[in-house]
C-alpha cells in the first residue's frame, strides 16, 4: 500500500466506524477501567455473550478500587458461563498490584500495564489506544481476518507480519475507533463466511477482492484433533447437604468447587472408576443409580460426564487432591463458582427435586 491507499484506508474506516458502529455499553465511555473490562470479557467470546455478564460486573465491581476489594470468588461466580477463567483471577490479581501502587485506574503507561497479570500486547494496546488514545496497534481474529484479505496474504501469515502490517495502518489519532473499526468492519462486513464486499468502505483497496481470492483468505491452520474424555462424578449426600469440593490453584477451573470427579482410565468401569473416586476422597458407600450424563466440549477436549449417586456414604472425607471440601445444602450451591457441566450437573439435580 502506498501513502495515499493508506491515508484513504484511515480516513474512509473511521467514517465508516463513526456511522455504523453499534452502539456496545463499552463505547459509550473512556474510562481505562471498563474498557479493560471490556477488551478482557470480548477476548475467546463474542460480543452477544458478553454484554449482559458485562453490565452484572460493571453493577458489583463499578470502579478499580472496588475490584481490588473483590473477593475472587464473587469475581469467579459472575464470570462463571464465560469460560478460560484464568482471565477472571488475573483480572483480580491486576486490580490488587494496581491498588498496592496507588493506581486508581489503569495507567496511561504501556511500560506498568504490560508487566500486570493477563496483559498481552493485544489486551495493552487495545485498552491504551481507546482509552488513551495511544498509538498502539492491536491484531485479533476480526482485525486479522481483515488484513489477511485487505493485504491478499494467501498462505499462514506470521503474527510479527500482521502486528507490523496493522501499525503501518494506524492513524495520528482516533486509534482506538481505528482499532475497534478494524474489528467492527471484520465482525459486520468482512465475515469468515460470505463476505459483503459490496458494503465495504475499503473494498477499493482490498487485494484479495482484487484477485477474486476473499473467499479462500485467510488460510486456514488445520485444527487441533478432538479429544474424547470420559469421566465419572458423584453426589454423594449425607443428611440434607451434598459434598462439594474445591479445585486447585492450578490447572483448569482453578480455585473453582465441583461434585468430586475424575478422569475414567482406559478400560476403567464407571462402577470400578467411582469405587477409585471415592478411596481417594476416604470415603466407602453404595454406588446407586447414574443420574445424570452431561457432555460438554472445552477447547478441543469433548468431555461426557457419568454422574452417580453415592448412598450412605461412610468414613471421614478427606481432600485428596483437591484444596478443599466442604457440605453444602441444595439451595446454597448457588454462591459457589461452578464449571459450566458442573452448574449444569447441579441444576439437574434441582430439577429432580
Ligand atoms: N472485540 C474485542 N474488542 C472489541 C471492540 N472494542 N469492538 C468490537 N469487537 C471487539
Amino acid at each position: 500500500m502506498n501513502t495515499r491507499d493508506v491515508a484513504s484506508i484511515r480516513r474512509r474506516l473511521l467514517a465508516w466506524f463513526r456511522k455504523n458502529a453499534r452502539p456496545l455499553p463499552w463505547r459509550a465511555t473512556r474510562d481505562p477501567y471498563r474498557i479493560w473490562i471490556s477488551e478482557v470479557m470480548l477476548q475467546q467470546t463474542q460480543v452477544a455473550a458478553v454484554i449482559p455478564y458485562f453490565k452484572r460486573f460493571l453493577k458489583h465491581f463499578p470502579t478499580l478500587p472496588k475490584l481490588a476489594q473483590a473477593d475472587e470468588q464473587m469475581v469467579l461466580r459472575l464470570w462463571e458461563g464465560l469460560g478460560y477463567y484464568r482471565r477472571a483471577r488475573d483480572l483480580c490479581r491486576a486490580a490488587r498490584l494496581l491498588r498496592n501502587n496507588k493506581y486508581r485506574t489503569i495507567p496511561d503507561d504501556p511500560e506498568v500495564v504490560r508487566t500486570l497479570p493477563g496483559f498481552g500486547r493485544y489486551t495493552t494496546n487495545a485498552v491504551l489506544s481507546q482509552a488513551y488514545d495511544r498509538r498502539l496497534p492491536i491484531v485479533e481474529a476480526n482485525s486479522r481476518r481483515v488484513l489477511c484479505r485487505l493485504f491478499g496474504i494467501e498462505r499462514l501469515p506470521r503474527d510479527a507480519e500482521l502486528w507490523q502490517l496493522a501499525e503501518s495502518l494506524l492513524p495520528q489519532r482516533s486509534v482506538g475507533d481505528f482499532n475497534q473499526a478494524m474489528m467492527e468492519l471484520g465482525a459486520l462486513v468482512c465475515t469468515a463466511t460470505n463476505p459483503h464486499c459490496e458494503s465495504c468502505p475499503i473494498a477499493v483497496h482490498c487485494r484479495g477482492r482484487r484477485m477474486g481470492r476473499q473467499d479462500h483468505i485467510p488460510v486456514r491452520a488445520p485444527s487441533a484433533e478432538v479429544c474424547l474424555v470420559d469421566e465419572v462424578a458423584v453426589i454423594v449426600q449425607r443428611d440434607d447437604r451434598l459434598l462439594i469440593v474445591q479445585r486447585p490453584d492450578a490447572g483448569r477451573w482453578a480455585r473453582m468447587w465441583e461434585f468430586p470427579h475424575h478422569v475414567r482410565a482406559p478400560g476403567e468401569s464407571v462402577l470400578d472408576s467411582v469405587q477409585r473416586l471415592l478411596t481417594s476422597l476416604g470415603l466407602e458407600g453404595t454406588v446407586g443409580d447414574e443420574i445424570a450424563t452431561i457432555r460438554h466440549r472445552v477447547t478441543r477436549f469433548q468431555i461426557t460426564m457419568v454422574c452417580v449417586q453415592v448412598h450412605h456414604p461412610r468414613g471421614s472425607a478427606q481432600a485428596g487432591t483437591y484444596a478443599n471440601l466442604t457440605w453444602v445444602r441444595p439451595q446454597d450451591l448457588h454462591a459457589y463458582p461452578l464449571s459450566t457441566p458442573q452448574r449444569r450437573l447441579a441444576r439437574r439435580l434441582h430439577a429432580d427435586d
